[in-house]
């Protein structure tokens, strides 16, 4: 049996589980523009808290805020594009998006200094998150070390930090990091921070924020959430947050940035990819084609699979058929990788295009 936690996330994910265990909702189908989008309709996004807010937001043209952040540790991977997706989706919508690149946490959490963080936000996730679609002048993108150049903004970021300090205890901050170091305390207060200061009256006012995330971050949730309840200091309307499927890494388990072989990075060559995925993608067929064409296979498990139902088949269609051609056995695992390769590859060679552009308006902006 798996766990879930926000520091590992080991063995087979139990998702019913963590509904009940968290204590969080199932999210049911919601039409358009929810249905839109492939994360909602295909049941991606599984869970939430509060995100009635949201669609009640959007349905009467109210504003609200989308809120994420970025630890920058390693290559821009797929299973980075689950939330890259939500950003765009949701400032299309209208939401003001903010952006904490979490340098801080990373330092504390990691020991990786900020000069390196830095490099690595400003190589790989904010070009990718511009070629994806994110309109970037549109965005309030910050780093934890260095919130705004505004002084009255900058102090009320880090004086809610540090009042949120008052009304937090030992045990939520060790559900969010398995353990207690000053670096984690102050990285879990921070992130509290991040999470509620878009609502203070010196940046957007009070207003519902969605936090779309993994669902083993939800202890980050929990803990602003309870701690935005108990503090007096400011009216806060309450977090919203939903909760995605993990981005499976290509031989199971969650995609991670710490192992090549598990990811595919959105800068890697149509050579890597494919190799990768004929190499390493877990496959839910049978051994051998005799077999595979007798008793068919299981796209559930199979990881080429879980990549077009993620991303890259937009077609409904055309998934179901793969998914029951497969079934069947008529459709075989090297068929299906070689598909799959494909469709990859195709998103990759525009994408790369948009990133070499992405790269240099990153550079213009930020250096
Ligand atoms: N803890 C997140 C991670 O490990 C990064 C993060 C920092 C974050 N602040 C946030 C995520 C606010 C969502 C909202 O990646």
């Amino acid at each position: 049996m798996g766990s879930v936690t926000p520091w590992d996330v080991t063995g087979t994910v139990q998702y019913d589980k963590l509904i009940k265990d968290f204590g969080v909702k199932e999210l049911k189908q919601l039409p358009s523009p929810f249905s839109d989008n492939i994360l909602f309709r295909r049941g991606i996004i599984f869970a939430h808290r509060d995100f009635q807010h949201i669609v009640h937001a959007i349905e009467q043209r109210e504003p609200f805020i989308m809120m994420t952040g970025l630890m920058p540790t390693g290559k821009f991977h797929i299973g980075h594009l689950l939330v890259a997706q939500q950003m765009i989706f949701y400032q299309k919508l209208g939401a003001k998006i903010y952006i904490a690149v979490a340098d801080i946490e990373a330092l504390g959490a990691r020991g990786q200094s900020f000069e390196e963080s830095k490099r690595i936000a400003l190589e790989e996730y904010i070009p990718n998150y511009i070629a994806l679609g994110l309109d970037i002048k549109k965005t309030h993108l910050y780093f934890q070390s260095k919130r705004s150049s505004n002084a009255t903004k900058s102090c009320a970021y880090y004086r809610l930090q540090n009042q949120f300090a008052r009304h937090a205890t030992f045990n939520e901050v060790k559900a969010v990091y398995g353990d207690i170091s000053p670096g984690k305390l102050f990285a879990a207060m921070l992130q509290a921070a991040d999470m509620l200061h878009p609502q203070l009256p010196v940046f957007s006012g009070k207003m519902p924020v969605i936090v779309p995330v993994g669902i083993d971050q939800d202890p980050h949730l929990r803990l602003a959430r309870d701690i935005s309840k108990r503090q007096k200091y400011t009216e806060f309307s309450p977090l919203c947050s939903t909760y995605h499927y993990f981005m499976q890494g290509l031989s199971g388990g969650k995609m991670s940035a710490s192992d090549p072989n598990s990811y595919l990075a959105l800068s890697e060559s149509p050579a890597v990819i494919k190799k990768k995925i004929n190499k390493y993608a877990f496959s839910g067929g049978c051994s051998t084609v005799e077999e595979h064409r007798k008793k068919g296979g299981n796209p559930d498990v199979d990881v080429a699979f879980q990549y077009l139902r993620f991303f890259f088949e937009t077609d409904d269609a055309k998934l179901t058929e793969l998914a029951n051609a497969y079934r069947k056995g008529t459709l075989l695992t090297g068929e299906l990788k070689a598909y799959t390769i494909d469709k990859i590859n195709s998103f990759l060679e525009r994408h790369q295009v948009k990133l070499d552009r992405a790269r240099e308006t990153v550079l213009r902006l930020f250096e």
